[in-house]
């Protein structure tokens, strides 16, 4: 199957298709462009445009035609919620717009100034752009969509331009917009907070609008840019699914709206709230790109496709599909009590239990001895490092690993260097009081100079010292938005120029250092989003790294994003954000399902847990292509009633190995025998199956040996066979199960 998009001349209507997906539009009688299908694929060369016909009883608008629409604006007849909001010199905001003319191409483009999904060879992806036009005012709207051969979904963006010859205000631009033919769907969303990100939320639609969105200048611990809707019946792998992402990391909002119908508008893109862009004459705004999916095959088809899209054709450069580095993360060891022996002194522990990086966290800067100085002030403290980054690098990398260092570039504390020349950086109200958080204030990112100034100074850290890696992390929110380089009728763009600059500074800190790997971090999840990853293909998955909170986090993660951009750590025990004390191993068995590291002294390690640590450290090694670029399948949920239980596995893309991971949070007397159905695994094919580490258990009996893979899909692996053992496991179990196919 290819990507493709046709014509229908006779019928005004396109069609785009990809294996297992069709999407459809059609230029309706008045003009407007409608739409027409989202979902399974339907058959090419034939119209498909009577679909809806009779379907849709909204308002009587002026449309005249039952189609829903693919762009809708306010004022002429649609009260539900609107794609685009523009208000006209004269205050109206009435737009109609209608189709102009339409491109098809082979390829896809890009969206100038903001990360978006990309191909490789023009036969990964065909595109088309439609315009359309308000006459009145002369706005012109290109609607982008592009179809991958690889993936059932489609890109989707809009550029907006005026046209007209007075200036206008854009109040709502959003990235897509889809009506649905009917309201019968589950929205699945990933809310949370600091240290539970991206836990799973499930709603029934209901009439009127649910949303989530943030208006935090970040995409948030709150909410994520993602929305998911299922029907009642659909699974992990069987049923409908629709996923809707977006490309960004700043405010947005993802929502459905269902009408007195029965019928469901979902949209995503930029939060309107707090947003107002001007457009001169000649002018354009492009928004970021939202990334609609389809799946018949469950929420887990839905996965897949974001996984693969994102972890190939979003991330970019060289770690893209390299083997990311195992790390250790000094932060939870020493916080900011540290000087060069001491990290000297970790990294040989490191180094020798088989890691391959040392990343020096907060605290190396300025005068930081905690959190109330230095942020902006990227210069080393000799205090603590008396030779310096490049000096402490070199002596880490000829330990024969390498060395990562962790910046905050948005930030800076009043008490800086660079606060005292330029306190008119940082965002806040003249004559207002700024809210407090974490003692540090933001800069403001949507000027040119200022990322300037952080380009220059980080070149310099970052060209001055052998540095393979990097932490960007991102601790604050924006509170008080005002702009000293903006005029009162700008203000609205503060946030969105914020995350213009944020992707600047990373596109050019980026192109001018390709060999580091970047990995991006909010207060842990904060902006884990699909923006970043353009950027950074690995994120900071949450500072909460307790083995059993992980599960819901991770979990939740995974229905947007792929283990390869994951960041998972061991810490030690108790655990310091919830005090709970889990074994090594089953804070690894959770921690490998990511990019694996430990973030803890290793110094402070016993010889008992260095053995173990080692053999993590080999075990991840032997599997580190499967657990970070195959197939996750998600087997037993977390957020199921009790939630007792997890149970996941990652499965090579020639389905040859796997790893299968089942975890018990509470232990339970004398428990049933249970069997674990394993999916996406060869029918045809004889595995040796394992359980790691091997330590003569009872599972490990009724288990190891070779089985097919039908028996392992539809009969699964024993689970609950020992009794007595189970009870002297107790809680917070994880067993790890390794397959390969003889
Ligand atoms: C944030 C990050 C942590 C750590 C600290 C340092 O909270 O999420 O991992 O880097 O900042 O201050």
């Amino acid at each position: 199957m290819t990507a493709s998009i046709d014509w229908l001349e006779e019928t005004h209507e396109l069609h785009l298709r990809t294996e297992g997906f069709s999407y459809v539009v059609a230029v309706l009688e008045s003009g407007a462009l409608g739409g027409v299908h989202l979902g399974a694929p339907l058959r090419g060369g034939v119209s498909h445009r009577g679909l809806r016909t009779g379907e849709f009883h909204g308002f009587a608008n002026r449309v005249g035609d039952p189609v829903p629409l693919e762009y809708p604006t306010a004022g002429t007849g649609d009260y539900r919620i609107p794609a685009l909001v523009i208000q006209h010199a004269d205050g109206s905001s009435v737009l109609d717009l209608r189709y102009v003319s339409h491109r098809i191409f082979a390829g896809k483009g890009r969206i100038s100034g903001l990360p978006s999904t990309y191909v490789e060879s023009d036969d990964e992806a065909a595109s088309v752009e439609v315009l359309l036009r308000d006459d009145v005012s002369g706005i012109e709207v290109t609607l982008s969509y592009s179809v991958f051969r690889d993936v059932p979904g489609v890109a989707r963006s809009a550029r907006i331009r005026n046209g007209g010859t007075t200036r206008v205000r854009i109040t709502t631009a959003m990235s897509a917009v889809q009506d649905l033919a009917d309201a019968d769907w589950t929205l699945v969303t990933l809310s949370g907070a600091w240290a539970r990100e991206r836990h799973v939320v499930e709603r029934t639609l209901v009439p009127g609008r649910q949303s989530v969105s943030t208006t935090r200048g970040a995409s948030s611990h709150q909410h994520n840019p993602f929305m998911l809707l299922k029907r009642a019946a659909t699974t992990e792998d069987a049923g409908e699914a629709i996923g809707l992402s977006l490309v960004y990391s700043g405010n947005f909002v993802a929502e459905a709206e269902v009408d007195s119908f029965d019928t469901a508008r979902v949209r995503i893109g930029i939060n309107p709230e707090g947003f107002a862009w001007v457009l001169e004459p000649g002018d354009a705004l492009a928004t970021p790109e939202a990334v609609l999916v389809y799946s018949r095959n469950g929420i887990g088809g839905v996965s897949d496709a974001y996984h693969r899209l994102y972890r190939e054709r979003l991330a970019r450069g060289k770690w893209r599909d390299a083997d990311r580095p195992l790390l250790v993360n000094n932060w939870e060891g020493t916080y900011f009590a540290f000087d060069e022996e001491k990290l000297v002194d970790m990294a040989i522990v490191a180094r020798d239990l088989g890691l391959e990086l040392f990343v020096l966290d907060d605290g190396w800067f300025g005068k930081r001895d905690d959190d109330t100085t230095s942020l902006g002030d990227w210069f080393v403290d000799r205090r603590k490092l008396p030779n310096g980054i490049d000096g402490l690098a070199k002596r880490i990398t000829e330990l024969g690993i390498g060395f990562g260092l962790w910046i905050e570039p948005e930030m800076v504390s009043e008490r800086s260097e660079l606060f005292a020349a330029h306190p008119d950086w940082a965002i806040g109200v003249p004559g207002r009081p700024r809210t407090p958080s974490r003692n540090q204030l933001v800069l403001d990112m949507g000027r040119p100079e200022i990322v300037d100034h952080l380009f220059g100074v980080l070149s310099d850290v970052l060209g001055g010292a052998s540095i393979s890696y990097v932490k960007w992390d991102m601790n604050r929110n924006i509170t008080e938005p005002w702009s000293a380089a903006l005029p009162a009728d700008r203000q609205g763009e503060l946030f969105h120029r914020y995350v213009l600059g944020v992707y600047e500074l990373y596109r050019r800190l980026t192109e001018r250092f390709p060999d580091i790997l970047f990995e991006s971090c909010a207060g842990g999840g904060g902006r884990f989003d699909p923006g970043l990853l353009a950027y950074a293909p690995q994120g900071w998955t949450s500072d909460d790294t307790d083995a059993v909170e992980r599960l819901r986090i991770q979990w939740g993660t995974s229905l947007a994003y792929p283990l390869s951009s994951m960041g998972a750590h061991v810490s030690a025990v108790p655990n310091h954000q919830v005090a709970r004390t889990t074994s090594i191993g089953m804070r690894a068995a959770v921690a490998f399902f990511g990019v694996f590291g430990y973030e803890l002294d290793p110094t402070a390690m016993s010889a008992e847990e260095r053995t173990i640590v080692r053999e993590q450290v080999a075990f991840y090694k032997q599997w580190r292509p499967v657990l970070q670029g195959g197939r996750f399948v998600r087997l037993r949920s977390p957020f199921a009633a009790g939630g007792n239980e997890t149970a996941w596995m990652a499965v090579s893309p020639d389905e040859r190995r796997a790893v299968v991971g089942h975890y018990r949070v509470l232990n339970r007397p004398i428990p049933g025998p249970d069997r674990l159905r394993l999916r996406g695994l060869d029918a045809d094919a004889n595995y040796r199956v394992a359980v790691w580490p091997a330590k003569g258990s009872e599972t490990e009996r009724a288990n190891s040996g070779v089985r097919g893979g039908d028996e392992l899909m539809s009969a699964g692996l024993a689970l609950g066979v020992e009794k007595a053992e189970a009870a002297a496991r107790g809680d917070f179990a994880a067993t790890l199960f390794t397959l390969e196919a003889e």
